[in-house]
């Protein structure tokens, strides 16, 4: 589980460590990353901390290799959360938050899917692969997220096409593009542009553990034929 320190990553992790996954944590703040370890471990479970930059190719490309000498075994599930947004105008940007938002929300998860599957198709086991989208992928207002967007339809297409290439190997790919969720990520965007609920029909922010149902979908049995699909889980906030 990449983004594993706070938000939906936060919320994913425990729950698949609650249904029995042994879950390695990524994430670059390690004390969160400790601390999350420990509540998965009080409440049963096991976990792996494991200090990772998305941005560090090197490490992202190393990753799986540690999470297999952690757990004697290859990562067999992967939810590739991690995610900044951009949060300035297009025309503002500076180099260094184009590649940050490249390289976090793009470049490391293509890296570290092709790294995970390579190594299931190498023994020749199945697996799935969960990418975390957005509804910003489809839908543009304006408003200070257009690269974020680029990258998110980026990590939609991405869900489509390494289906296709890893169908024969299966390596299920899927994807869910949650809309506004309540994580650190969306009180940033809260106490920049304000209360956005009062432009959503439910008046209200998705809470991430609204979005477990559609995760354990994805990686149980039940959807063994559903690959290369994005699931739009957005409480109807915006139009389509
Ligand atoms: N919340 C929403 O409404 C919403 C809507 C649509 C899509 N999403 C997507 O959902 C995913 C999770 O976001 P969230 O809302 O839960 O936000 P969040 O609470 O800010 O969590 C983001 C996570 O990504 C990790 N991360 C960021 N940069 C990283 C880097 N360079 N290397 C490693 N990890 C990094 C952070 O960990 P560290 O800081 O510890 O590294 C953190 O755990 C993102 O991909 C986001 O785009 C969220």
């Amino acid at each position: 589980m990449t983004g594993a320190t706070s938000g939906l990553g936060r919320r994913f992790s425990r729950l698949l460590a609650d249904c029995g996954a042994r879950v390695a944590l990524a994430g670059r703040r390690v004390e969160r990353l400790e601390q999350v370890a420990e509540e998965i471990r009080e409440a049963g479970g096991t976990a792996l901390p494991l200090p990772l930059d998305m941005r560090d190719a090197v490490a992202v490309k190393g990753a799986p290799a540690q999470v297999e000498e952690g757990f004697g075994a290859p990562v067999s599930i992967l939810v590739n959360n991690a995610g900044i947004p951009d949060a300035q105008r297009a025309h503002k940007m500076s180099l260094e938050l184009i590649d940050a938002v490249l390289e976090t929300n793009l470049r490391g998860p293509y890296i570290l899917a092709c790294e995970v599957a390579r190594r299931l198709i190498e023994l020749k086991q199945p697996g799935r692969i969960v990418n975390i989208s957005s509804v910003g992928a489809y839908h543009y207002a304006g408003g200070g997220a257009a690269l974020y967007s680029i990258t998110k339809a980026g990590i939609s297409r991405m869900t489509e096409v390494l289906a296709v290439e890893w169908a024969r190997h299966g390596i299920n790919v899927n994807g869910i593009a949650p809309g506004a969720f309540s994580s650190e990520m969306m009180d940033g965007m809260i106490e920049r542009v304000g209360d956005i609920t009062r432009h959503f029909p439910r008046k209200r922010l998705g809470q991430p553990e609204q979005l477990d149902g559609t995760l354990l979908y994805l990686v149980s049995p039940s959807s063994e034929c559903v690959t290369g699909t994005v699931v739009v889980v957005d409480d109807g906030q915006g139009g389509r």
